[in-house]
């Protein structure tokens, strides 16, 4: 285990204070050689003063524990006791002149649990620098902005690792003698430090080959653990498609002669985009049907492009420090989210990305944790890899490409590239390259990257039977956040239709159109606190279809009632909408039975929204996915956030049990029916429309059992114990484990004696039933952190049991005696010792901890005090218990 880090306050860092390093460094040498306790690092810096810097000044280099033994400047050796403590090392008067500096450290990465730096995993060693975790392999200006040229030599034992990788290209490999040898990278593009990385394993792969447009052929493979190479094949085929599409749809090539992918076992995220050498948490890799569910496949799909594509957004164009970290994380998502539509259905990719925003990015800017999508300040960058920075970040750059226009779009994209190439950027930089592409000023829109909160949008409209006009009169007004009391409008494109009694689209017609864009496309800016537009020609009372395809990330209010959102479901023509519709229904429904339900009556029920959800359901054969979408309930989460003060999580699950029982009652038969109908005994494919039949068939099974529990439950059994595939069995299994039934612990124990050492599928296992709604599942949880597949040193085990109870469990983190807020906040306080990042996003669970009612909330306060009266609490931890009780 990690030492504990000694400093409890750490001083915030301000984008207001960001100044350049008076010292640049023009390349890198590093000579590694490997060792499972003591790797010894040699450092060899070609530094200079940088001319926009201060003459004169000191060089202060940052370390993260490291431990030297030989420091020399310029060949002269240095007295390290004077220079350096494990967290720095100072020259107090460097040379006015290049010079190098040499530095030799031992490392221990057998001892290092944070998975930050160089670290083991299974038997490979290998690195995670993002964002800065240079530091702990050697003293460094480890900022974005400071950009070099890499070299790197990787000796090691040829038996342990045969394999050893670095970014860039190879350049030579051999013997060494005693066993060892050697491999040499060069990386010709400069790079910032939190894009090395380095691995050294017994590792098998798969290789293919890609010929980009300009006849360049690059040699591609994939690394794995040896005996998983056959599951790396779907993984392959996304870094494909990938590749092409970033070629076909932006004009970026690749520009090394190999790209290398990396699966490791044990990864604080998802994956991580390093120049020449993505390294992958391994459930983004490994998928074949017997082990990996549609689910997987698309994460797979989705991941592997994400990180292709920052070799353009990221790493050819870098951040010029952490604030700008939405520059190439919000861009890179909304690249991946639209190469994900383009392989797939845009509908339900659309919905797909809403879901997780809403989930996770809605809470967030309502809660204590709420920030800019570009912060002002961080007391500690690990914890600004948020949904905000991510998600809301991507749908900046969606709200962009809507108000200027796909051609202005590119041509501002096309300007960026050929301005910022090989340079370390800001979002102002990026937003002035759409400026001029488009030819407007930018400067309101800039306010979504300077101001947390989900704005809220109100529509209130009228008709004029006389005069044929519909008057729509539209508001914003965005709630205070912690640090921001007032708020200015946005800048926000709407993309509206009105819709006719009879279904039609109205064409729309006004007197003085703001822009040429608001008849032909529909899109209508809305930049003022307030604006009323007045449609012509209108025959009838139209529904307004607000905000299509969810062109702006805002929180809609707008006066329909019940026939026009039933009107909006059946006929909308924007798919998106009619889901919106469905989803607001059922909102409306739930919300309004939680109230009934806390006041001691019976819930409600709308035998109209269920026929019309069969409906959706029954006419699924177009577009499965998308009745899946549709048969899809708001979740708990949803209901909680959308009710937003006094939430009582045990009157929601209720309310929604009741829902999805009436509606799986009132369409009995007709959803076996469905289900029946798409049985298919077709070999297996994880194509989308493939995935989408499975995804409506399960969904027919899963509503059916919420009003046949034992019936259902039987049905479940059978496809279980068919077990054609992954996906098919998983979602048999989350219907047998919602029902106390004995079938449940006969099918998961026999589950878990089938997949007891595929780690990825003992996850399932755990978060399954982590997810369990019952009060005995907290017990259930703790014995299982005693089975011997589980670890806490491992995040995909912390996330998959002890996440999936915190965050996927409503009434179980949120059970009325604080058990759950006890539990989850006492594994935080071990897990901060393995492992702090992972730690810190733990708790954030805790984030919507002020809308509870006052008996839980009171509760989760305690148990947020619990962990802020530790003493010694990591930076990462620190920061978020702090936030939260603010
Ligand atoms: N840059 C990575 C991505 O989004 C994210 C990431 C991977 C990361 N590993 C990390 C961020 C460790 C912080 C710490 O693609
Ligand atoms: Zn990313």
């Amino acid at each position: 285990m990690s030492a504990k880090p000694e400093a409890d306050h750490v001083q915030p860092v301000r984008l207001a204070d960001y100044r350049p390093t008076d010292y640049l460094i023009d390349s890198v040498h590093l000579d590694i050689s490997l060792n499972p306790i003591a790797t010894r690092v040699i450092s060899r810096l070609s530094l200079r003063p940088n001319p926009a810097g201060v003459a004169g000044a000191p060089l202060v280099l940052d370390g993260g524990d490291l431990k030297p033994y030989r420091a020399l400047l310029d060949n002269e050796a240095l007295n390290l006791s004077e220079v350096s403590t494990p967290d720095r090392l100072t020259i107090a008067n460097p040379p006015a002149r290049p010079f190098t500096l040499e530095v030799e450290t031992l490392l221990d990465p057998s001892a290092n649990t944070r998975l930050e730096g160089l670290y083991r995993s299974g038997s490979a060693y290998c690195t995670q620098c993002e964002a800065e975790g240079f530091r702990r392999i050697a003293y460094y200006l480890d900022r974005p902005d400071v950009m070099s040229v890499f070299t790197v030599r990787i000796e090691a034992d040829e038996r342990e690792a045969p394999v050893l990788l670095s970014n860039g290209n190879p350049v030579e490999s051999g013997e060494v003698g005693n066993g060892r040898h050697y491999a040499i990278w060069h990386d010709p593009h400069p790079k910032p430090s939190y894009l090395f990385a380095l691995v050294g394993g017994d590792l098998g792969s798969i290789e293919d080959e890609f010929t980009t447009a300009s006849g360049r052929n690059v040699k591609l493979a994939i690394h794995v653990e040896k005996g998983k190479e056959h599951r790396a094949h779907y993984a392959m085929e996304s870094l494909i498609h990938a590749m092409r599409w970033d070629e076909f749809v932006y004009g970026r090539e690749y520009d090394l002669d190999v790209f290398n992918i990396v699966a490791v076992p044990d990864f604080n995220m998802g994956a991580m985009e390093n120049k020449g050498l993505n390294i992958f948490n391994d459930k983004y890799i490994l998928a074949i049907q017997e082990t990996a569910t549609d689910h997987d496949y698309a994460g797979i799909e989705t991941v592997v492009a994400h990180e292709y594509f920052h070799n353009w957004t990221g790493n050819r164009i870098t951040c010029r420090d952490w604030f700008q970290l939405c520059l190439k994380e919000g861009l890179t998502v909304y690249r991946d989210q639209e190469f994900t539509a383009d392989q797939r259905s845009r509908a339900v990719g659309r919905i797909a990305s809403v879901r997780t925003l809403r989930a996770a990015q809605f809470p967030e800017d309502a809660g204590p944790l709420a920030h800019n999508v570009r912060p002002d300040t961080y007391s500690e960058i690990n914890n600004f890899y948020t949904a905000t920075v991510y998600e809301k970040g991507a749908e900046i750059i969606r709200m962009l490409r809507c108000l200027i226009g796909h051609e202005a779009y590119h041509n501002g994209m096309a300007l960026y590239f050929e301005r910022y190439d090989g340079k370390a950027a800001t979002v102002e930089d990026f937003l002035s390259c759409f400026a001029e592409s488009a030819g407007r000023d930018l400067g309101q829109f800039f306010h979504w990257y300077q101001q947390a909160g989900t704005p809220k949008l109100t529509a209130r409209g009228s008709y004029d039977a006389e005069t044929k006009t519909y008057t729509l009169d539209l508001s914003q007004a965005t709630p205070p956040t912690p640090g921001q009391p007032e708020k200015k409008p946005l800048l926000m494109p709407i993309r509206l239709g009105l819709i006719g009694r009879d279904g039609q689209e109205i064409p729309l017609v006004q007197d003085n159109p703001a822009s040429p864009r608001e008849a032909k496309y529909g899109i209508f800016e809305l930049a003022d606190a307030q604006r009323r537009i007045v449609f012509k020609d209108v025959p009838s009372k139209p529904v307004p279809s607000l905000v299509r395809r969810f062109s702006a990330p805002v929180i809609l209010d707008v006066d329909l009632d019940e026939d026009d959102l039933l009107l909006m479901m059946a006929h909308d023509s924007d798919p998106f909408n009619r889901w919106q519709a469905a989803q607001t229904l059922a909102t409306r429904l739930l919300i309004r039975s939680t109230q009934l339900i806390r006041a001691g009556e019976l819930p409600d029920f709308n035998p109209a929204f269920a026929e019309a959800l069969g409906a959706a359901i029954e006419a699924g054969d177009a577009d499965p996915a998308f009745a899946a979408q549709m048969a899809a309930l708001p979740s708990e989460g949803d209901i909680a956030r959308d009710i937003g003060s006094d939430v009582d999580p045990d009157a929601i699950f209720l309310a929604r049990r009741a829902l999805r029982s009436d509606i799986g009652k009132l369409l009995g038969e007709r959803l076996l029916a469905v289900y029946d109908r798409l049985a298919s005994d077709a070999p297996y494919s994880p194509d989308a429309a493939s995935a989408g039949r499975r995804a409506l068939r399960n969904a027919c099974l899963d509503l059916y059992a919420a009003a046949h529990s034992s019936d259902g439950s039987e049905i479940a059994m059978r496809q279980f114990q068919a077990g054609a595939n992954m996906t098919d069995q998983m979602a048999a299994l989350a219907v047998l484990s919602a029902y106390a039934t004995q079938q449940r612990e006969r099918a998961l124990d026999s589950f878990f004696r089938s997949h007891a050492d595929e780690p990825l599928i003992v996850d399932k296992w755990f978060s399954l039933q982590a997810m369990i709604p019952e009060p005995e599942t907290l017990a259930r949880v703790k014995r299982l952190m005693h089975n011997h597949a589980f670890s806490l040193t491992n995040p995909n085990r912390v996330r998959a049991l002890i996440g999936a109870f915190a965050t996927g469990n409503p009434t179980g983190f949120n059970s009325a005696d604080g058990a759950g807020y006890r539990f989850v906040a006492e594994t935080v306080l071990k897990l901060d010792e393995v492992n702090p990042q992972v730690a810190a996003r733990l708790l954030s669970a805790f984030r919507s901890w002020r809308n509870l009612e006052a008996g839980r909330r009171a509760l989760a306060r305690e148990a947020l005090e619990l962990v802020a009266g530790h003493s010694a609490l990591s930076p990462d931890l620190r920061d978020i218990v702090a936030r939260s009780l603010a």
